[in-house]
């Protein structure tokens, strides 16, 4: 129900553009797609190649749908110029609609690199005229990327160190009482991390992460690289016990929390949980802190839910273990059922690598990254675009892109959306910092399309994006 609600919300925002370029239903409604198209075709092949035909075939067939479909009673068909019927683009396979979407924009191409010479083009480009006003586009649609960032996206300092010292001083409260309950337990400090710190939060400050370092024996532990694990899922790391014959069991406070040989992941949540989560004396606090902390219940994170008259914060509890250069989690809403299974996380190599090379060319990465988890926040159909994609994307196009100022802000954030386009179409987004880690992995093919199509839309009108 909530699902196709935000579809129509993204279609209906398209139709609007549509409904703008094309004065009249029918006819001039299809004209008005197919240059839409068209002039979008060419904005991105530019940069992601013939690779991005198949998501807009994908866009051209819903905007047909969409066109097609009679307002009350009308059959169909009847509001479909014949012209689409000879192109075999009408309810065709999205293979034949592919097909005759190659010829159209191969056709279009041809014809406007011949314009200046003098030649007419085809009827069919004829009758779609597409226009491409890039460079007074990019004017507006800087400010417009520089207001949106201002007014929407940038956290005040205020709230950023409100916030801030709010989960200060809860993360006191838990280490203490975790001390308190398990004195034992090899801990590190726990502190605070994640975009709240680095930041990179958008919107709102709302979000804080806590994270917990496990103190674990280099000679009793080793860590298992995903790829060679039985699950062989290069996000997916096992911690192995090893030297069982001269270290026997109960050497390491953390053999309590072994499933077949492995440190688990889900009893350390589970323990977590319970020692903590569920027997922390929630409300004595309330006073202490000025706010209301309980833990959210129902939930695979640990998670606390903080009240207080500035308005609603989440804090997630994080375990980790970090060994040399790798940074394991124990995340058991990203690794389901496995109980063993740990979630290597590039977040800080990639946060660094960014802020890195900001700061050597006094570039715009991280404003162009948070300026996009913004969108992909209040945009339902991209809510499955992370800072994490988003962050990926962005580095392996600074391999290729050396200008990120601030006068190229609105080309790379243009860029950054093309970019994309070509990885969903491959269904492939390779880590920057494991190629063989695929980001996209846990996209459904609807969800990977629905991404496309809206971005795709928002490829020649980057501002339907920037509705707040
Ligand atoms: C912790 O326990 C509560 C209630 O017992 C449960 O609702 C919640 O989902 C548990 N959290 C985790 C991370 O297992």
């Amino acid at each position: 129900m909530e699902k196709e609600g935000r579809k129509e919300g993204a279609a209906g925002k398209i139709e609007g553009i549509m409904e703008q370029r094309g004065k009249r239903k029918g006819e001039t409604n299809i004209a008005a797609v197919v240059d839409f198209l068209l002039a979008n075709a060419r904005l991105v092949l530019g940069v992601g190649g013939a690779a991005v035909l198949g998501i807009a075939t994908l866009a051209v067939k819903r905007l047909i749908d969409r066109a097609g479909r009679p307002p009350d009673d009308e059959k169909p068909d009847k509001s479909i110029p014949e012209g689409w019927e000879e192109l075999g683009l009408v309810s065709a396979s999205p293979q034949l609609l592919r097909k005759g979407l190659e010829g159209v924009v191969i056709k279009q191409l041809t014809a406007a690199s011949k314009a200046q010479k003098g030649p007419k083009p085809s009827t069919v480009s004829e009758k779609l005229k597409p226009e491409i006003k890039r460079v007074q586009l990019c004017v507006t649609l800087q400010e417009k990327l520089v207001q949106y960032y201002q007014n929407h996206v940038a956290l005040s300092e205020d709230d950023v160190s409100r916030v801030k010292q709010q989960a200060l001083e809860i993360c006191t409260e838990l280490q203490g009482f975790l001390r308190a309950k398990q004195p034992d337990m090899p801990l590190g400090e726990m502190h605070l991390g994640g975009s709240l710190l680095d930041g990179l939060q958008v919107v709102a400050a709302n979000h804080a992460c806590l994270l917990v370092p496990l103190q674990i024996e280099d000679k009793f532990w080793t860590l298992i690289p995903g790829e060679e694990t039985i699950l062989s899922n290069p996000q997916f790391w096992m911690v192995r016990r090893t030297n069982l014959e001269y270290f026997p069991r109960g050497r390491s406070f953390w053999d309590k929390f072994i499933i077949g040989g492995y440190l688990s992941s889900k009893v350390l949540v589970n323990t977590l949980n319970k020692t903590v989560m569920e027997s922390m004396n929630w409300p004595a606090l309330d006073g202490m802190l000025e706010c209301t902390v309980r833990p959210v219940m129902g939930s695979q994170e640990l998670k606390l839910e903080v009240h207080s008259e500035h308005g609603q914060l989440f804090i997630n509890i994080l375990p980790t273990i970090i060994v040399n250069d790798v940074i394991l989690t124990a995340q058991l809403e990203v690794t389901g059922n496995f109980d063993n299974l740990w979630y290597q996380s590039f977040y800080t190599s990639e946060t660094n690598k960014l802020a890195d090379l900001d700061d050597a060319d006094c570039g715009v990465r991280k404003r162009c990254l948070k300026t996009l988890k913004a969108v992909c926040r209040d945009c339902p159909a991209l809510r499955k675009l992370t800072g994490r994609h988003l962050a990926n994307v962005i580095l392996h196009l600074s391999e290729k892109e050396s200008d990120w100022t601030e006068a190229a802000f609105a080309d790379r954030f243009q860029q950054v959306i093309s970019e994309l386009i070509g990885y969903l179409e491959q269904g492939c987004l390779p880590g920057y910092f494991n190629k063989v880690v695929n980001l996209l992995s846990d996209c459904s093919e609807e969800e990977i399309d629905d991404i496309g199509f809206t971005l795709y839309c928002a490829v020649s009108e980057p501002e339907i994006l920037l509705q707040t």
